[in-house]
């Protein structure tokens, strides 16, 4: 079995070729990625002697280069996990956002149509539902939940899952489309949100949260999504979409709250900025289909998860300084300069 990986120098993607290393030792691994401000070979490090593994560097709306790497390698399966993933870097621009996480799904899916696949799965996300009232609870994204995106990075994302159905209905192409709700663990780049607390409450800087802190978000270990990945290449049906979540529940600010517990920081770090424009009140997904009929559950709760992740930030300082030093500097003075002079 031959699996190209698409943004596996970026967090989940990296995550998912040390998963899938770790549980098919047999399995070849062809790992593309661009290498934006993103993506990151120290993610890789550990495999890069692998045999079974090879890194290219490439992007995929790069049609030409894209069709000679499928001619050469002649992947059996494809799992596209490369993408511009920041909210927002894409309300300050949107472009960039159209051209990889549209354009490359769609150059990548023709390539698979020209040179022929196994599967084809499609790393989306929670966001294409738009959002939900904070004071309905009982509501949650079902796959039937109609597509109603907020920002241009969801709506980009929500143009690709349109994509890829129709290519299915088209083309039968064997698709399969994941959406999972947020994140975290293990090399998360620190401009999201859990990752951004921890490095700066570790330095005991100011911690932005937008508006009051109220806006809420569904927690999933990365490894969790890694595993329901794998299972719905190897036993997901083609044509469908897979929910992915395991109601873990938070809002932005206990999320905070517990990292600076954890860490034996003061709140008085905190910072109430100006919010997000055009933020999304929450996220909550039914795994109720992945879990019928896959059998998937999450292992880690989010009070494991995030023990095990400050632990990670801890002991892997340099992974991470290595970042802030360079222009991540620049992107975050930008991004929340007046912000935090103004809160
Ligand atoms: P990330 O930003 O950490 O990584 C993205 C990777 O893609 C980087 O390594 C980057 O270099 C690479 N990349 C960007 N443009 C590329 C291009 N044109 N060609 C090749 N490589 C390119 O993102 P992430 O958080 O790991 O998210 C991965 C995928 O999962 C995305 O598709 C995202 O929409 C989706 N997703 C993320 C979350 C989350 O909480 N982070 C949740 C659900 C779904
Ligand atoms: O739900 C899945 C999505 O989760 C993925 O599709 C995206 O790629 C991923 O980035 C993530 O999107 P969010 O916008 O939810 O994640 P982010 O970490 O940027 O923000 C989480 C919440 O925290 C959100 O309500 C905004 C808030 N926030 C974020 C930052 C960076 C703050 O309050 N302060 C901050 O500095």
């Amino acid at each position: 079995m031959k699996i190209l990986i698409t943004g596996g120098a970026g967090f989940i993607g990296g995550n998912f070729v040390h998963y899938i290393l770790n549980k098919y030792p047999d399995y070849k691994i062809l790992c593309l990625d661009k290498l934006t401000y993103a993506g990151n070979l120290e993610t890789l490090k550990p495999v890069m002697d692998n045999p079974n593994f090879k890194f290219i560097k490439g992007d995929i709306s790069d049609r030409e280069f894209i069709y000679e790497l499928f001619s050469e390698e002649k992947p059996d399966m494809v799992v596209n996990f490369a993408a511009e993933s920041h909210v927002d870097r894409s309300i300050e621009d949107p472009g960039i956002f159209l051209k990889t996480n549209v354009i490359g799904t769609g150059v990548l899916m023709d390539a698979c149509r020209k040179f022929g696949i196994k599967r084809y799965h499609q790393v989306s996300t929670d966001e294409v539902y738009g959002d939900l009232p904070l004071e309905r609870p009982d509501l949650f994204f079902t796959e039937e939940t109609p597509i109603h995106a907020s920002s241009p990075y969801s709506a980009s994302k929500a143009s690709a899952d349109l994509l890829v159905q129709a290519y299915y209905r088209t083309y039968k192409l064997p698709v399969t489309i994941s959406r999972c709700s947020n994140n975290y663990g293990p090399y998360h780049f620190p401009e999201k949100l859990i990752p951004l607390i921890i490095t700066r409450a570790l330095a005991d800087e100011e911690l932005p949260v937008y508006g009051t802190g109220e806006n809420v978000r569904d927690w999933l270990y990365v490894e969790d999504h890694c595993s329901a990945i794998d299972l719905i290449l190897h036993k997901g049906r083609e044509g469908e979409v897979y929910n992915i979540g395991g109601h873990n529940e938070r809002t932005n600010l206990q999320v905070v709250k517990t990292i600076l517990k954890e860490l034996g920081k003061p709140e008085s770090l905190i910072r109430f900025v100006a919010d997000r424009p055009g933020h999304d009140r929450r996220y909550a997904i039914d795994p109720t289909k992945i879990h019928n009929e896959l059998g998937w559950l999450p292992a880690t709760t989010f009070d494991e998860g995030i023990k095990k992740t400050i632990k990670w930030y801890l002991d892997n300082r340099e992974w991470w300084q290595h970042i802030l030093s360079g222009e991540y500097k620049d992107y975050f003075n930008k991004m929340y300069g007046n912000r935090l002079a103004e809160s």
